[in-house]
C-alpha cells in the first residue's frame, strides 16, 4: 500500500491515469504484473485494464439507479463471469467492506463513507493486480477518512494486491506501508516519516 502525496497540480492524478492505462504516456512504459500496458493495442489495453486494474474515485462514481449489489454484479457482467458466482463474490465483498446488510440500497440511501465502501468493493470485483485510488476521502470527515484508508490497507493485504492511493492528507498517508511524494511530475522521497 503506497500513498502518494504532493501539491495540487504536481501530477498525481495524471500518474494514476497513466498507470491505469486510461491515458498513454508521452514517454516511458507501464508494466503491470509483467505485462506491458503501453505496448498493447487500444482494444487489448481496454481488456488488460479490466483484468488488471481497479479504480476507486474521489466521488465514488456509483450509478444512481443500481443497488450496491447491482453495482458489483455489473462488473461481473462486463467480464462475462457466470451469474451465480458473480453474486456470491459480490455479496462476499460487500461483507468485507461492512455492507452485508445494505446490499439492496441505492447510492442515495447510503452515506458518503458507505458509498466509498461500495466503490472499494466494486474495484475488487475483477480481482485486480493493482488498485488505483484518487483522493478517496476528500468528501469525508476525519474519522470516516481514517476508517476508509484503514479498510483500503486491510483489503490490499487481504487480496495481496498493490494499491497506489493519492491523498492530500499526510496523516492519512502515514497509514500506508510506504509514502512517496510527487514534485513537478517527478517522484521524490516523501517528507513524512515512513512506517
Ligand atoms: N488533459 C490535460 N491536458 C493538459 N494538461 C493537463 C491535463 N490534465 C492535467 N493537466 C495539467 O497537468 C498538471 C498535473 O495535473 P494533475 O491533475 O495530475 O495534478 P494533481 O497532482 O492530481 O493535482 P490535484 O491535487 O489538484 O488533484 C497540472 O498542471 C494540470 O493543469
Ligand atoms: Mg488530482
Amino acid at each position: 500500500m503506497v500513498a502518494v502525496v504532493g501539491a495540487s497540480g504536481s501530477g498525481k492524478s495524471s500518474m494514476l491515469a497513466v498507470a491505469g492505462a486510461m491515458r498513454q504516456p508521452d514517454s516511458g512504459r507501464i508494466h503491470v504484473g509483467g505485462i506491458s500496458l503501453t505496448d498493447a493495442a487500444a482494444s487489448k489495453r481496454c481488456h488488460l485494464r479490466h483484468d488488471l486494474v481497479g479504480f476507486v474515485f474521489q466521488g465514488s462514481n456509483l450509478l444512481a439507479s443500481l443497488t450496491a449489489l447491482e453495482q458489483l454484479e455489473l462488473v461481473g457482467r462486463i467480464g462475462r463471469a457466470p451469474r451465480a458466482a458473480t453474486r456470491r463474490k459480490a455479496l462476499a465483498l460487500l461483507g468485507e467492506v461492512g455492507l452485508a446488510a445494505k446490499a439492496e440500497r441505492r447510492p442515495g440511501q447510503l452515506s458518503g463513507g458507505e458509498r466509498q465502501r461500495v466503490g472499494i468493493a466494486r474495484a475488487l470485483m475483477a480481482d485486480p493486480a493493482v488498485l488505483l485510488v484518487d483522493e478517496p476521502t476528500s468528501a469525508l470527515d476525519h474519522q470516516r477518512a481514517i476508517d476508509i484508508v484503514g479498510l483500503l490497507v486491510e483489503e490490499t493485504h487481504r487480496h495481496q494486491i498493490a494499491t497506489l492511493m493519492v491523498t492530500h492528507d499526510r496523516s492519512l498517508a502515514g497509514l500506508a506501508d510506504r509514502v512517496i511524494e510527487m514534485r513537478d511530475g517527478r517522484l521524490a522521497p516523501a517528507a513524512v516519516p515512513e512506517r
